[in-house]
């Protein structure tokens, strides 16, 4: 072998070193990131957390919509998404469903009325390849785009910790600097409260694609649309903490509590990852099936309470979009799950919130 040779040879087995050591360095770095090592701006499902349950965490709840009641029933399903996705919930015939309706915010005895943003979760199928989990607001959009964004929504919100008040020139500027949320914004000025959660719209915002048996795909969003026979409507006690919770549990003796799933079929033009833009109205819109609501129990008497409706888990014939704000929801979700969960068997509770 040639002196040549032999030093190619020492400075490729130098590089070899170089770049071993260097992509150990970026994998581990990665492991760190995900992990929540680094805490300085980088957003991880730690950061979101902790800034979600506020300085005094109630421990054993959610540390988001960490009030609510659990329902179950079934979902009737039409058929008619079938040839989209071949998720067993789409051919026609019931699946039981076990739901949860809930507010916005981190606290577990929160006034029902005060809440800006109501929200209803189901599970269908658990523990099989055809389980769905579902976890949807009032809003039909988000704010904004992305998770580092959406951070820095929750701190502009969240109240000073010594006046425990919110600052509205801080809000004021939040929005002011993100213009993608004039839909948000047009949303939450028309909006008005209804006097149930029987009443309400709930989004799934987020988009997801849907797999037919030809191994096509379509990109969708859907929505909860309350069936219109409540013209009797169980009367509203305003006074009381809890008067969503009251009146739902009275409507549902009189009668099940019905929504239509509607889905929205996205054109190619419409962007399947920017949860900030509302698609056109005139999009085809498929009713997949009613859920019907039957019966409902306190969250923690009921399974749904233990429930992390984690909106990845989808069922084979579904799958989730590159959309960056749905993609950060797995992990906090498993945070927040994680803390409560440990909580609740710190305590010696048999069930968590
Ligand atoms: C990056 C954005 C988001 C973050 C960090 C986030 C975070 C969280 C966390 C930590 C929980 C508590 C989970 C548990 O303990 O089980 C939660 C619950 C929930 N989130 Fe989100 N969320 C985000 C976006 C959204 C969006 C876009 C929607 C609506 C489409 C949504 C709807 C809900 C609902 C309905 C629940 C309560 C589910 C239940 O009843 O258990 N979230 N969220």
């Amino acid at each position: 072998m040639t002196n040549d040779k032999r030093s190619s040879n020492a400075g490729s087995s130098v590089v070899r070193k170089c770049l071993l050591l260097g992509s150990m360095a970026a994998f581990a770095t990665a492991t760190l990131y995900f992990a929540g090592v680094f805490n300085g701006d980088t957003v991880t499902a730690q950061r979101f957390v902790d800034l979600q349950q506020g300085d005094e965490p109630h421990l054993g709840f959610r540390r988001a919509h960490a009030k609510g009641m659990c329902v179950s029933g079934r979902f009737e399903s039409t058929g008619a998404l079938a040839s989209y996705s071949t998720a067993a919930i789409f051919n026609e015939g019931d699946t039981e469903f076990l739901g949860r309706f809930s507010i916005a915010g981190n606290n577990p005895t929160a006034p029902d009325l005060k809440a800006p943003v109501r929200s209803f979760a189901f599970v269908v199928n658990s523990a099989t390849t055809q389980e769905w989990r579902v976890a949807m607001n009032t809003p039909p959009v988000m704010a904004v785009a992305t998770p580092d964004a959406f951070f820095q929504q929750l701190q502009a919100l969240s109240p000073d910790p010594i006046t425990k008040q919110r600052d509205p020139e801080k809000i004021k500027a939040f929005f002011k600097a993100h213009p993608e949320s004039k839909a948000f914004n047009e949303w939450k000025a028309g909006y008005v409260p209804t006097n149930s959660f029987a009443t309400e719209r709930y989004h799934s915002i987020n988009a997801f694609y849907l797999h037919n048996a030809h191994g096509e795909k379509q990109a969708v969003r859907f929505e909860a649309v309350p069936d219109d026979d409540y013209k009797e409507l169980v009367e509203l006690d305003q006074t009381s903490a809890d008067a969503l919770q009251q009146q739902l549990a009275e409507q549902l003796k009189n009668q099940p509590v019905k929504f239509d799933l509607m889905f929205t079929l996205a054109h190619s033009s419409d962007d399947e990852n920017n949860p900030t833009i509302p698609w056109p109205t005139t999009r085809k819109t498929i009713n997949a099936g009613t859920l019907v609501i039957t019966d409902w129990r306190p969250q923690d008497e009921g399974k749904c309470g233990a429930q992390n409706f984690d909106p990845l888990v989808l069922p084979a014939g579904m799958s989730a979009t590159a959309d960056p704000i749905l993609r950060a929801r797995g992990a906090a979700y498993a945070q927040s799950y994680r803390r409560r969960a440990t909580e609740t068997l710190l305590d010696g509770q048999s069930t968590n919130q």
